[in-house]
């Protein structure tokens, strides 16, 4: 099984928003469910419903980042946008794949890998860069 993910990292990752920072521990809480059901050998219908469970935070999360860039005219509103949209599409593709898989162990394990690579990629490179942002405008 893939390394699970080491709390001092999650506080490396804090941006030093409130609300963002707080969404994102909730989100790798969700994450983490998930690969301990994994290693419960949880069947693929349950696999599916977590999964459904981090695609809904993830949307409500995505829409209050939004929402934040949208009350400061944030100028790299438009790409971050695209990027969280891109990331809810692939994510449900994989819900599906493993709605539809037979190698239920493959599939969800390289998820829960490709969630976890992008979600600290993403922090680091851009929600970063907004809570930085936000930070300045107030
Ligand atoms: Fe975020
Ligand atoms: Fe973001």
């Amino acid at each position: 099984m893939t390394r699970r993910i080491p709390i001092r990292l999650i506080e490396k990752l804090e941006v030093g928003h409130p609300s963002i920072d707080a969404e994102h521990r909730d989100l790798l809480a969700l994450v983490e469910g998930f690969r301990n059901q994994l290693e419960e050998d949880a069947d693929s219908e349950s696999l599916v419903l977590a999964i459904g469970e981090i695609i809904e935070y993830t949307r409500r999360h995505f829409a209050n980042e939004e929402a934040l860039m949208d009350e400061c005219g944030y100028p790299e509103m438009a790409r971050h946008v695209r990027i969280h949209r891109e990331l809810l599409e692939k994510a449900a593709a994989q819900q599906e794949k493993v709605r539809q898989s037979r190698l239920i162990n493959i599939e969800p394990i390289k998820l829960y890998s490709f969630l976890v690579d992008w979600f600290i990629r993403h922090v680091v490179e851009e929600d970063r860069k907004l809570a930085d942002y936000l930070k300045n405008a107030n």
